[in-house]
């Protein structure tokens, strides 16, 4: 008896402690919190506008005229900024000081002297309508500045905030696949899509260049495809933020920049009108004495703030092609189209690698395996107990039991069968 109490214990304690380890192994598993990808390409009818930002160096967004009817102050500027004792501006090698021009110049200044957006674009067509978006005001050109160009920003939202949609089809069908062109009277330009509001952080190398030249008609054409990437929140792995990664970045930069130096940050991109409280502000840059090593500080801290990547995270890849021909002269034109492309779209979405309900099968199979009992053994039990009155109540019917046969034959028609097929039902006599 005693032998048999331990050697009980024995057994119950070496399935208690296997079954915590595998109960352990699996929770362990499921607190990973994996992700897994998975990812689809689809070809969609509506395609959403894209923000074009169109970026424009100084030396063709400016009137330039300003600097030469000011030409004493602005040798005296170039003179401070480049640390010389006799700068002339119209002689700075290269066009060196026109590159720097941006920090030189306030914001009020850049916003007094640049040339109204209608200089550069003046109307876009696109593949909806007959009408001009501008026009109707369904699309907007934002300016905005950073230290070496100018940002026009064409920005199409509906009346939710979200990109306006232009339909494939119609594209392709009236307009020889392009979705929405215009004209753009510069010289260079620096172009790049984003999805509003969700512009990569370090996207500064995504630009795509196109120039045109005098006699010259220059065609840009640009393809895209969007890729979307859903990422799941905390707790899972590559935790993500709802929030605009770039312009928090900016913010951020700019923020302690101007707390620090009373300037902005280079290479950041501001509206023209976002400081007009200060007149004064402009771009810093290593130029301006020893705040190289400040700028890196300033630019680590805030990297900090942007390690999550955004939950929903939308990037365009593009490619240009460009041609151009010959026309008068003394003219040069350069035209942007924005054209339907037949390679699909790709959405990447994170799933759990271990969800919630397959955690919660396992945990319950596993311990039902050690300390369980089968649902099956339990109804096959049930009904054996059911079964002993009834087993004895037929116990003492069954020599009275009479089993009559109901036989039914088959037989083929017209040929005799020598096979007679006999179904028997056998029910008891009441
Ligand atoms: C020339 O520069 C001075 C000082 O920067 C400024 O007050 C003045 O408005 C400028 N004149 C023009 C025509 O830009
Ligand atoms: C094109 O831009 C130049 C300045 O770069 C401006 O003088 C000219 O008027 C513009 N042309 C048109 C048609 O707007
Ligand atoms: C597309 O075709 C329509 C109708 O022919 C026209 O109104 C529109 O301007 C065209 N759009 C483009 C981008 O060529
Ligand atoms: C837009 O594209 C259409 C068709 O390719 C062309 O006829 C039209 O001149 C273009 N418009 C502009 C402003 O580039
Ligand atoms: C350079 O650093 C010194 C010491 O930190 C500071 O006093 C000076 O103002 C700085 N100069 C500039 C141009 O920032
Ligand atoms: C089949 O049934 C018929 C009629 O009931 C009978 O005459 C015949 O002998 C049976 N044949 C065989 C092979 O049992």
């Amino acid at each position: 008896m005693e032998r048999k109490t331990i050697f009980m214990n024995f057994i119950r304690i070496f399935c208690i402690v296997v079954f915590i380890f595998q109960f352990y192994l699996l929770t362990k598993d499921y607190l990973q919190f994996n992700v897994r990808k998975e990812t689809i390409n689809y070809i969609d009818d509506a395609i959403e506008m894209p923000e074009v930002h169109i970026a424009i160096p100084y030396y063709y967004a400016l009137d330039l005229n300003f600097v030469l009817n000011n030409k004493s102050s602005f040798d005296q500027a170039c003179g401070a900024f480049f640390n010389k004792d006799n700068c002339d501006v119209l002689e700075t090698d290269g066009g060196k000081f026109y590159k720097w021009l941006g920090n030189i110049l306030t914001l009020s200044d850049i916003e007094k002297y640049s040339y109204p957006t209608e200089t550069f674009i003046k109307k876009i067509v696109w593949s909806e309508s007959s009408e001009d978006p501008l026009k109707t005001g369904k699309c907007k050109i934002i300016r905005k500045a950073s230290s070496t160009t100018q940002v026009l920003i064409i920005r199409c939202l509906d009346s939710h905030g979200l990109p306006l949609k232009v339909s494939r089809t119609k594209a392709i069908i009236f307009n020889s696949s392009v979705l929405f062109n215009f004209t753009l009277n510069t010289t260079i330009v620096l172009l790049k899509l984003i999805y509003p509001g969700k512009a990569l952080v370090d996207d500064s190398s995504l630009y795509l260049v196109c120039t045109s030249a005098k006699g010259k008609l220059t065609w840009c054409g640009i393809r895209f495809t969007k890729h979307t990437e859903i990422s799941l929140p905390a707790p899972y792995k590559k935790m993500c933020r709802n929030y605009d990664r770039r312009q928090t970045f900016e913010d951020c930069l700019n923020t302690h920049s101007i707390e620090q130096t009373g300037m902005l940050f280079p290479e950041t991109t501001v509206p023209l009108d976002r400081y007009s409280e200060s007149s004064q502000m402009r771009f810093n840059s290593p130029l301006y004495g020893n705040s190289s090593s400040l700028m890196l500080k300033i630019y680590r801290q805030c990297q900090s703030v942007v390690t999550q990547q955004m939950c929903n995270m939308i990037r365009y890849s593009y490619k240009m092609a460009t041609s151009s021909q010959d026309i008068a002269k003394d003219q040069q034109e350069m035209r942007l189209s924005f054209i339907a492309t037949s390679e699909p779209d790709s959405l990447t979405e994170s799933k759990p690698d271990f969800p919630l309900s397959d955690y919660l099968i396992l945990s319950g199979s596993l311990f039902s395996t050690w300390f369980g009992i089968s649902i099956m053994g339990q109804l096959l039990a049930a009904s054996h107990l059911l079964c002993i009155p009834y087993r004895k109540s037929t116990d003492t019917v069954d020599f009275k039991t009479k089993i009559r046969s109901n036989s039914i034959s088959i037989r083929p028609k017209g040929k005799k069968s020598r096979n007679n097929l006999t179904i028997t039902r056998i029910s008891p006599i009441a």
